[in-house]
């Protein structure tokens, strides 16, 4: 026979040991092993084999074409994001950092769905009614939302089941505690536990539930990415924490692509929608300044103009320093020695600083060409023209490479009055309001500042 072991399984983390200890190894945690029977010990599984009866296998023609109907949220970033609105019965996990805007949000939700005829509730096992109340009072008029301040799930299903509810909102996952399972409150197996039940609840009752999840430090609470394998749509919503841009992207869609990016703003009335963000970070375009160029870059399957800045300075000490917001350092100092490799500049004993302006994070290698030009703009003290835009990855070489859907940045350029367009390929592109220069090389820029 078999020897069956014992296995002893973190509630905090879900690590697996073979022997009982005070602390978990992988989270630091006191007291959250608990002794579970092995998954697969021999003897039970051959047990169990003898008795298990066969499953049904289906042909995919005889299996009834039962989509579920989307309903539009009647927000448009988010149906797009979404792939074209909220699938019935579906679960939707709304992830992001504390204070990101995720209630905000779900607030906001609810109160289109519900000007819509829908039938919502919100849950929430973080604030109280009147929270809740004046939050509301900030981003709408209306006050028709129904809502739940409760974090027991039993409580929280039999509440569900006992009314007919379009959507349920809960916020946040977290705090869900349930009592048929043991463990700490946000950990993960109480997260794991309620994600399931939520899910063949949401499947049954035909409910599209959306569960808000904090995106934590290790340790504390199980994050978000705990149950992104058993939920429909994950969504993320990102920004600086003090910047008010605010983008919602989804990783996991079941019902749709993961290509798209929801745009908002936050402000004092909650988050308002951007549609058309490319126009956003130029509004401050002025005259031609030197050490500033303009690109196009790529976020999902919009475009959006950025400007990027660049200051070279002498340095007053022996090290000349390289410094980037929103823009990677390390690919600055790849840039800066290419430019130096192939170009007469020498910033050996120059400070470089680059920025991106708006407070965006650009991470597209198609940034490198104006990273480029902003740099050698500073250091010739020499303006680029303000209708120009760049697009191009710069190759160790010195040359310059192509980036993706060309003539989409080159069209969105020539929309916002953009005339110039620096790429290293051909653009198919045909109009008289904006000229395509391929550069090859970087040292094809060496004229422009002579
Ligand atoms: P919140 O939705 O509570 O964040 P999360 O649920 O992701 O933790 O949003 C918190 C921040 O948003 C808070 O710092 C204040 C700001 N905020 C606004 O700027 N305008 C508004 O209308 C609202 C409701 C919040
Ligand atoms: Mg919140």
């Amino acid at each position: 026979m078999a020897i069956v072991k014992k296995q002893y399984i973190c509630e905090n983390c879900g690590n697996k040991t073979s022997r009982w200890q005070g602390k978990c190894d992988s989270c630091g945690e006191w007291n959250t092993l608990k002794e579970s029977s092995p998954m697969f010990s021999d003897s039970a599984s051959m047990s169990s084999l003898s008795s298990a009866q066969p499953g049904k296998i289906q042909r995919l023609s005889e299996v009834k074409n039962t989509l579920k109907s989307r309903f539009r949220t009647g927000m448009g970033e988010l149906d797009l994001v979404l792939g074209g609105g909220l699938v019935e019965g579906s679960l939707v996990l709304l992830g992001g950092d504390p204070g990101i805007g995720k209630s905000t949000l779900a607030l906001q939700l609810a109160n289109h769905l519900t000007d819509a005829g829908k039938s919502i509730l919100y849950v929430s096992g973080e604030e109280s009614a009147q929270q809740i109340k004046l939050r509301n009072q900030r981003v709408a008029e209306a006050e028709d939302i129904l809502v739940l301040t409760e974090t027991n799930l039993e409580t929280i299903i039999a509440t569900i089941l006992s009314g007919s509810f379009d959507v349920v909102i809960l916020d946040s996952i977290q705090t869900l505690n349930s009592n048929n399972v043991n463990g700490v409150v946000g950990g993960v197996s109480q997260l794991s536990y309620a994600t399931n039940v939520l899910m063949r609840m949401a499947k049954q009752a035909g409910v599209a539930v959306i569960l808000i999840g904090h995106v934590t430090k290790e340790g504390m609470l199980a994050g978000p990415k705990t149950i992104e394998h058993m939920v429909d749509v994950v969504l993320y919503l990102e920004g600086e924490r003090f910047g008010s841009l605010r983008m919602l992207r989804s990783s996991k869609n079941r019902f749709g692509s993961v290509g798209e990016v929801g745009v908002f703003e936050m402000r004092d009335s909650g988050l308002v929608e951007v549609p058309n963000p490319s126009a956003l970070f130029l509004e401050h375009r002025q005259q031609p300044t030197v050490g500033s160029s303009t690109t196009a870059i790529l976020e999902g399957n919009k475009v959006l103009m950025l400007e990027v800045q660049a200051l070279v300075n002498s340095s007053s000490f022996g090290y000349p320093k390289r410094t980037t917001s929103g823009f990677d350092v390390n690919r600055l100092q790849l840039i800066i020695a290419i430019l130096q490799k192939n170009l007469k500049v020498n910033l050996s004993n120059q400070d470089v600083y680059v920025n991106v302006a708006g407070g965006f994070k650009i991470e597209e290698r198609a940034a490198d060409l104006p990273v480029a030009l902003a740099i050698l703009s500073s250091y010739y003290g020499k303006a680029m023209p303000n209708n120009l835009v760049a697009c191009g990855e710069i190759g160790l070489l010195g040359e310059v490479r192509g980036v993706t859907q060309i003539d989409k940045r080159v069209k969105e350029s020539e929309k916002l009055g953009f005339e110039e367009f620096y790429t290293a390929m051909k653009s198919s592109v045909k109009s008289s309001k904006i000229s395509v220069r391929q550069i090859k090389s970087i040292k094809d820029l060496e004229n422009n500042f002579k």
